[in-house]
């Protein structure tokens, strides 16, 4: 087990990806803290980790909020004695045309999926620093490697986080501290089934055309990711085979993305 005696955070860990990255890293004999606003997901997570032998417990916690994600880190020590692992996961599409986009969607989005992410991280750091150690893993997208139409507030926050990825790895290689982003293509979980809904809608499609010509069509392994599918990728990055891998991003998209 790759990640035995580790101690590993996953936000938005209620739901699609965060759960199966959950799920994997209790596979891999870590102790996992679910920690999601959603707290009948964060619970149901929980449960089926712990029915299958292994380790966790839930926090809820929302990441736009400094407190919030205090407490968060503050509840892993806590239960668990420190943080090793970060992966800042929770976040969210809204769709729209550029002319019709409400300003206080584009703030809430930007809170969610950026500064989201630099709160977790400046809390963890604060734990993984005097320890000399430490894995941060970033769920950015294809969409922060590629610009898309009716995306560009959700392409602005997944550009930003593999920046912010770049920027954390030099300061905080030295302590012995890793940084790294995932860019899934489209992965089958709630968050795709609405995002494709959306611009089916705004490109006349149904559901089905759309997620073809959007995702299948233009993927040489020729379909949609499954939550194991990132989970797997995220838990070589907090493993200590990754452990000269910092400020890169590893395209886990079937071929769509190669940049
Ligand atoms: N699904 C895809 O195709 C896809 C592709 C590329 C990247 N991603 C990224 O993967 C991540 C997870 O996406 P998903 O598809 O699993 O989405 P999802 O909607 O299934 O899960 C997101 C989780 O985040 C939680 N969350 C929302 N707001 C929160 C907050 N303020 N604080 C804490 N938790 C919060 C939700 O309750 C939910 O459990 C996101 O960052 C997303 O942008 C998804």
């Amino acid at each position: 087990m790759r990640l035995e005696g580790k101690v590993g955070i996953v936000t938005g860990g209620g739901s699609g990806i965060g759960r199966g990255i959950c799920i994997k890293f209790a596979q891999e004999g870590a102790a996992v803290l679910v920690a999601d606003i959603n707290m009948e997901g964060a619970g149901e997570t929980v449960r089926l980790i712990t029915e299958a032998g292994g380790t966790a417990a839930a926090v809820k916690s929302d990441v736009t909020s400094p407190e919030s994600v205090e407490n968060m880190a503050a509840a892993a020590v806590e239960q668990f004695g420190r943080i090793d692992i970060l992966v800042n996961n929770a976040g969210t599409d809204i769709k729209g045309s550029v002319q019709d986009y409400n300003p206080d969607t584009w703030d809430k989005l930007m809170a969610l999926n950026l500064k989201g992410v630099f709160l977790c991280t400046q809390a963890a750091a604060k734990r993984m620093v005097p320890q000399k150690y430490g894995r941060i893993v970033n769920i950015s997208s294809m969409a922060g490697k590629t610009g898309e139409a009716f995306t560009s507030p959700y392409c602005t926050t997944k550009f930003g986080v593999i920046g912010f990825t770049q920027s954390i790895a030099l300061e905080l290689g030295p302590d012995n501290i890793t940084i790294n982003a995932v860019c899934p293509g489209a992965v089958e979980t709630d968050l795709i089934k609405s995002s494709v809904s959306g611009t089916a809608k705004l490109n006349n499609r149904t559901y089905e055309e759309e997620l073809y010509s959007k995702f299948i069509s233009q993927t040489p392994l020729g379909r949609v990711a499954q939550p194991s599918d990132v989970a797997n990728a995220v838990a070589f990055l907090a493993s200590d085979e990754a452990s000269f891998i910092t400020g890169s991003t590893l395209n886990v998209s079937g071929g769509r993305e190669m940049h």
